[in-house]
This record gives C-alpha cells, sequence and structure tokens, in this order.
C-alpha cells in the first residue's frame, strides 16, 4: 500500500472512495461539511443511517455533486476525539476499505484534531493502523481465501509540509518493521528455526548495509555463555548468537537484546499440551529487535544501534538440562536450574553480560518471559522493569506516544532473597508470587553495570484464539523510543 501527502478538495478528489469522519449527534467534520454542500445535503439526511460513534461506518455512492466514486463515513464520536477513538476509527475504515473494490482512497479522516496530538501524530497513527488491518499472512495457505484487497494508494489529503513527510517515512518504514516482526512470529518453528533468524538477519545485513555477526555454538563455548547453552543442548538445532548492528551517528549505541526462543517446550519441565502451539511466537522479542533496526535501516534514522540475539529451541531429550543441574553463566554467576520451562533468563542473562562489551548508553531486553506478566496486566501493556527511572519514564513516554503501551512495575531488591539456593549463586525461579518480578530480578543482576530496561511481551506480542497471531509489538514502541532518546535535550 502507497502513501502520499498531498492537498486535495473533499468534492473534487477524483479517487475510488474518500473517507470523512462524522462525529456523534450528526456533527460534521470540515471536509464532511464540504461533501454535504456539493452534494446538496446527501450526508445530512443519510445521518440516520450511521450513529457517529467511534468505529461507526456508512459508505455511499455516486453522489451528485461529488467527483469520487464513493464516500465512507466514518464515526469519531463526541467531540474531544481521544487517541483510542481515532485508532478505532480508522480500523473501522480499513476494514471497509478491504471490502472495496477501490483502488485508491482519500484518507480525510487524518486532519482530525486528536487531544493534543500534533498532525504528525494523526499521520503516523493513520499509517500503522492502515498497515496492520491489511496485514495478511497466508504464505502457507495453497488455497487463498479471500482476494487480495484491491487498495493500492492511499492519500493523505494535508498540506505537504517537510515534518508530516517525515513523519510518513518513519509511519512506513515502521509499518515494515512491525510486518516482518509478524512474519517472523507467524511462521512455525519447523521453519522459523535459530539459523532462519540468522538468514533473515543476514538478509537485512545485506539489503541495508549493516554489520553482522553470527556466533555458532563453539563460540559460544569458547566465551562461556555456560547459561544459553544448558537451554540449548537438547535440540537438534544449533543456537545462534546474532549480533546486528545499524550505526548512523557516532553516540553511544542502545543495545537491543531479544529473547530468540523458536519453540518453547519447557524442556524436562515439560508444557502442558494445550496451546503449547503458541510457543512457535517465543521468540517475539527477537522478532521485535529485527522489526525495529529494519525500521530504523529503512527511514535512515540518525541512530546507533544495536541488537543482539540468543536463538535456540528449549527442548527436552537425553542431552537436556535437568532440574538441579547449576551452570555457570558467562559473568561469571552460577546458577542452580530448579525448572528447565524458565528458560528465557537463562539465555538472556548470558546476552546482557555480552552487551557490555559493546558500552551501550542503555540496554532494553524484550521478552516473552512469564505467564504471570499476563496474569498480572492482560494483554494491553507490556510490563516495564528498569534499574533507572528516567530510562523508565522515557520508555513509558514512547510507549503511550506509540500507543504500544507499557505499565512500569517494581524492581525492588526485597525481591532478590526470592531467587535464593543452596546449591548456587541464585535459583532459575523464585515461586508462584510475582512471577513475572523474579523474572526481571533475575535479569537484573545481570544488568548492575548498565542503565538497562526489560519488557515483558508475554501479553502483547501475538493474540490467541479466532484472532490467532503475531501483533508485532513492540516494535512501534521500540522505534519510538530510540528516536524520541536520539533527539532529547
Ligand atoms: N515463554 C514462557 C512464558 C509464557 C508462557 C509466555 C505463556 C506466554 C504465555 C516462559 O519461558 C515460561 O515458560 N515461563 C514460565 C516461568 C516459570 C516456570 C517460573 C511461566 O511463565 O510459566
Ligand atoms: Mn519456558
Ligand atoms: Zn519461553
Amino acid at each position: 500500500m502507497e502513501f502520499s501527502i498531498k492537498a486535495l478538495s473533499p468534492e473534487t478528489a477524483k479517487t475510488g472512495c474518500v473517507v470523512l469522519g462524522v462525529h456523534a449527534r450528526g456533527d460534521l467534520t470540515p471536509p464532511a461539511r464540504r461533501v454535504d454542500q456539493a452534494s446538496r445535503g446527501a450526508l445530512k439526511k443519510a445521518l440516520g443511517d450511521i450513529s457517529g460513534r467511534a468505529g461507526s461506518t456508512l459508505l455511499l455512492r455516486g453522489l451528485a455533486g461529488v467527483a469520487a466514486e464513493r464516500v465512507l463515513l466514518v464515526g469519531l464520536g463526541d467531540k474531544g476525539l481521544k487517541e483510542a477513538a481515532y485508532r478505532d476509527a480508522v480500523r473501522a475504515a480499513a476494514q471497509v476499505l478491504k471490502e472495496l473494490g477501490a483502488k485508491d482512497a482519500a484518507f480525510f479522516l487524518v486532519e482530525a484534531k486528536v487531544g493534543s496530538q500534533p498532525l504528525t501524530w494523526n499521520v503516523r497513527h493513520a499509517v500503522l493502523v492502515l498497515r496492520e488491518a491489511f496485514y495478511r499472512f497466508d504464505q502457507l495457505k495453497t488455497q487463498k481465501k479471500a482476494a487480495e484487497p484491491s487498495l493500492r494508494a492511499v492519500a493523505l489529503p494535508i498540506s505537504p509540509k517537510a515534518e508530516l513527510k517525515k513523519a510518513l517515512d518513519e509511519a512506513t518504514a515502521t509499518a515494515d518493521g512491525v510486518a516482518l516482526a509478524r512474519t517472523l512470529g507467524n511462521l512455525p518453528a519447523n521453519i522459523c528455526t535459530p539459523a532462519y533468524l540468522a538468514d533473515e538477519a543476514k538478509k537485512l545485513a545485506r539489503e541495508f548495509k549493516l554489520d553482522l555477526d553470527v556466533l555458532e555454538r563453539r563460540d559460544l563455548e569458547k566465551l562461556g555463555m555456560g547459561s544459553f547453552l544448558a537451554v540449548a543442548r537438547a535440540s537438534h538445532q544449533p543456537p545462534k548468537l546474532i549480533v546486528l548492528k545499524y550505526k548512523n551517528s557516532s553516540k553511544k549505541p542502545i543495545a537491543l537484546v531479544g529473547k530468540g526462543i523458536t519453540f518453547d517446550t519447557g524442556g524436562i519441565s515439560l508444557k502442558p499440551a494445550g496451546e503449547m502451539d503458541e510457543m512457535k511466537f517465543d521468540m517475539s522479542g527477537a522478532g521485535s529487535v529485527i522489526g525495529t533496526i529494519r525500521a530504523l535501516a529503512g527511514m535512515r534514522a540518525a541512530v546507533n544501534v544495536i541488537g543482539i540475539i540468543p536463538a535456540c529451541e528449549n527442548m527436552p531429550g537425553g542431552a537436556a538440562t535437568k532440574p538441579g543441574d547449576v551452570v555457570t553463566t558467562l559473568s561469571g554467576q552460577t546458577v542452580e536450574i530448579l525448572n528447565t520451562d524458565a528458560e528465557g533468563r537463562l539465555i538472556l542473562c548470558d546476552a546482557l553480560t555480552y552487551a557490555e562489551r559493546f558500552n551501550p548508553d542503555v540496554v532494553i531486553d524484550i521478552a516473552t518471559l512469564t505467564g504471570a506478566c499476563v496474569v498480572a496486566l492482560g494483554n494491553i501493556p507490556s510490563g516495564l522493569f528498569s534499574n533507572d527511572d528516567r530510562l523508565a519514564r522515557e520508555i513509558s513516554e514512547a510507549g503511550t506516544d506509540s500507543w504500544d503501551r507499557v505499565w512500569h512495575m517494581p524492581l525492588w531488591e526485597d525481591y532478590q532473597e526470592l531467587l535464593r539456593s543452596n546449591f548456587a549463586d541464585m535459583a532459575n525461579i523464585g515461586g508462584r508470587p510475582g512471577g513475572a518480578i523474579t523474572a526481571a530480578s533475575f535479569l537484573a543482576r545481570f544488568a548492575r553495570k548498565q542503565r538497562w530496561a526489560h519488557l515483558d511481551i508475554a501479553g502483547t506480542a501475538w493474540k490467541g484464539g479466532r484472532e490467532k497471531g503475531s501483533t508485532g509489538r513492540p516494535v512501534p514502541l521500540l522505534v519510538r523510543f530510540v528516536l524520541r532518546h536520539a533527539g532529547r535535550k
């Protein structure tokens, strides 16, 4: 889908569909009023058939006095439009546009005033929500169910100012990154293996001229990543540590560390069978790092980012790590593995230590780490943990800005005693209470020397049920954070 910014008038625009906003109680937005006048009141007459609540829609065809073939009215709710209602309205418009034969559209919804947001915000969110709605993953179906949507071009009818064009570039590149993260997540574990993730990084490196390093099992052994290797032991798929660098600034790098468990069976602490298929999404942290780097490279952002991805499968088997095994991490600290299903922290701890060698400004790890985080927060925000309150605030603000929201959770020292072990420096689990926090507390022991944050995306990286599939979160958040962090005073 191609987006453009150009000044258009709603009544004369020659397009397959003009998309207009209407408020509750028949309040027309300014472009809708112009179409109403040009059509001698046709919109006002039709208003009985649309509630005007955010997300309601009404399609009109062949209005006299209007150049476009179709007019799509979209409800914006009461005046004083908020972020969520704007996104709902864009999503509702997208659903209708997908079903239409229209090849192009003029999207006048974009000029609606949303809270105190600048117009750049509207542009970014229109593009991201439309692209999200048009995303498809049908490469593994031999009979394509629905025909391809015919919409090819969307015009955003606003005056072509530099900052708006920049917002558009940023949003399309971000949407590309989200789509990539979604596809990596949706691919099954027999295709999306650690080697597949490494190949994907190779493709990006080639396309955008990035620096790439892929460490193999023997490299990890030489380094002393005993914890990462303990998780990878029983799999026939060799582990990979993928290090992908996008450098377009001389500032210290931001390190993004993504959990890349391409399938999590639980290992010897085997998971129950129900919904275990969803553990193919356990590499979503890795996918979000790859997607974020793709986005930043695609928009040629002036930033310095390093993606570090420990990738492996967590399998049972004759060679598997057993509950009670003690391993030595890259940091030198020892860990008693009481539950092999708490494997994410075991691969991330070595990756966090590895990140130190790049002397990063900040380190953020992204992981589908705990079911407990889903219990605590549901599927709306990702869990945010940090050893630096200012960094946490920056990430929270980027979350609201991108509407890819997070909730700041506590990480007090008091929790550390839950990880005590009789046999090693620490255990890898802390019991059921506060499970997302004890997982983060484990990671904190490997980030003491760094400004670090951890995003638990277990509830946000994918949807289950009928709409099962990857969301591509938190790519929008990460992109926004990196850009804001680079631009801060
Ligand atoms: N990948 C899972 C976390 C997960 C589970 C995410 C379900 C989304 C849905 C992780 O590796 C895991 O198994 N965590 C355990 C930790 C426990 C053994 C302390 C969990 O959450 O049950
Ligand atoms: Mn697990
Ligand atoms: Zn896992």
